[in-house]
């Protein structure tokens, strides 16, 4: 089921716990730069490229690549990189016809508004331009959003007003992609459970602000320790670690060159 958009406390971002429990997020990107297939003429968009480890990996095969993300946060430890990075929201994109492509990876999620940001990706891209992308897909992080849920149902608060995310089906973002135009060349759904980094705690700590922001501060730990005791039967395997059970919808939609498509 696709969930509905609604609206949700704003997460933070705090590049040096990223930099603890996020950076598989780039590490496991080899699937969608492939499919980005990068070339050294290419001038790239990197759309919410967070702390630029993407935008480094991808940035010696093309000519030219900046990024973008709403966090100024994340923008500055991009710029420590040496990148082109700039503070911009992924719903009011502020380029024209400026790129051959733009990647995107686990960002597109944490955008309530698709419809503004396929606008936005179209405005920026040239003729013949391709929108490369990898986010959370239908049933992403389900058993981790649920216990989330749960717990705060048993605070009486309401997470589902809360859930911060946009995880479409493929069909649901095809026909997005299409509505605007897009030529769409791939669009899978693939189960991709990821061995965490550490435990559960600091990925809901990094990630989940949105529920946890909704109790108090000194409540936090506790709500923390509930969510890691119901998830530790269905995510926590012995010898491995922390698995979270992720889902990626991989994309890549060309905008069409005038009297194509
Ligand atoms: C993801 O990459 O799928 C994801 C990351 C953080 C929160 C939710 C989803």
């Amino acid at each position: 089921m696709e969930r509905e958009a609604n609206s949700a406390g704003a997460q933070r971002w705090d590049p040096v716990r990223y930099a603890e429990h996020g950076r598989f997020v780039a590490e496991l990107a080899g699937p969608l730069i492939e499919l980005l297939a990068p070339g050294p003429d290419d001038e790239i968009l990197d759309l919410g490229c967070g702390d630029g480890a993407l935008t480094a990996a991808v940035a010696p095969g093309c000519k030219r690549i900046v990024g973008v993300d709403s966090s100024p946060e994340q923008v500055a430890a991009a710029r420590m990189l040496g990148l082109d990075a700039r503070v911009a929201d992924g719903h009011a994109l502020p380029f024209d016809s400026e790129f051959d492509a733009i990647v995107t990876n686990a960002a597109l999620h944490w955008m309530k508004r698709p419809d503004a940001v396929i606008e936005g990706t179209w405005r920026a891209l040239r003729p013949g331009g391709r929108l490369a992308g990898e986010m959370g897909g239908a049933g992403n992080v389900a058993r981790i959003s649920g216990a989330l849920m749960d717990a705060l149902g048993r605070r009486g608060i309401d997470g589902e007003s809360r859930f911060p995310w946009y995880f479409p089906t493929p069909d649901a973002y095809r026909r997005k992609l299409a509505a605007r135009g897009f030529e769409v060349a791939e669009m899978a759904l693939v189960e991709r459970p990821t061995t965490l980094p550490g435990d559960i705690s600091g990925w809901l700590e990094t990630f989940a602000e949105p529920f946890l922001g909704a109790v108090a501060a000194p409540e936090r730990p506790t709500m923390i320790a509930e969510v890691q005791a119901a998830l530790k039967p269905a995510l926590y395997r012995p010898g491995t670690g922390w698995v979270a059970d992720y889902v990626r919808l991989r994309f890549l939609a060309v905008k069409p060159r005038a009297g194509e498509g």
